[in-house]
């Protein structure tokens, strides 16, 4: 019987994961795990002080230890942190055990996302040097497209629609996906 697949789904801050991830898991009855908000119950820190106190390659190790230890069985929606595609190894993992979704948006619509929710801004590490936020993110955006796309099975544009046709979409695609 071929084992069913974990549903993944990337992309920068600001794209929807959690909240569209809340949607897929909710409709197909999957559990749902957030790498980032597992990283914050094993450490007991928000992200920000864990980056502060023992910097961004620490909190790259865990983040990697994590999704190795959920993209074990049973299938579930895997909601993962912008800079998961920063490792090669998290890629080839996620590739091999389920269907990978590329949250997309400009960076405009991120930044507008990003910095209508300073309550989530305040647990994270800023991703930008300086007040310049949305050309910041263009640029980290930039950098980064290469490896959302090399990672993802699926680019879905979120742009202009909300995080319940966002969801049928991806399931949609993923009724549709052949057997791996
Ligand atoms: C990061 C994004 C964050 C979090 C950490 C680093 C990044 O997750 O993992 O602050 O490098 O893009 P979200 O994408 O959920 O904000």
């Amino acid at each position: 019987m071929t084992e069913p697949r974990h549903i993944y789904l990337i992309g920068m801050r600001g794209s929807g994961k959690t909240v569209v991830g809340l949607q897929i898991a909710r409709r197909l009855a999957l559990p749902i795990a957030d790498t980032d908000a597992l990283i914050v119950a094993r450490r007991g820190l928000s992200i920000a002080d864990i980056f502060a106190a023992e910097g961004e390659q620490a909190f790259r190790d865990l983040e990697a230890r994590v999704l190795a230890e959920i993209s074990q069985p049973p299938p579930k929606v895997i909601a993962t942190g912008g800079g998961i595609v920063l490792a090669e190894d998290n890629i080839a993992l996620m590739r091999q055990r389920g269907l990978v979704f590329w949250l997309d948006a400009p960076p405009s619509v991120l930044w507008r996302r990003i910095s209508g929710d300073p309550a989530s801004a305040a647990q994270r590490p800023p991703l930008t040097d300086a007040a310049t936020g949305e050309e910041e993110l263009a640029r980290l955006l930039a950098q980064r497209a290469p490896l959302y796309a090399r990672a993802a099975h699926h680019r879905i544009d979120t742009a202009a629609d909300s995080p319940e046709t966002i969801a049928d979409r991806i399931i949609t695609l993923c009724r549709s996906a052949a057997p791996p």
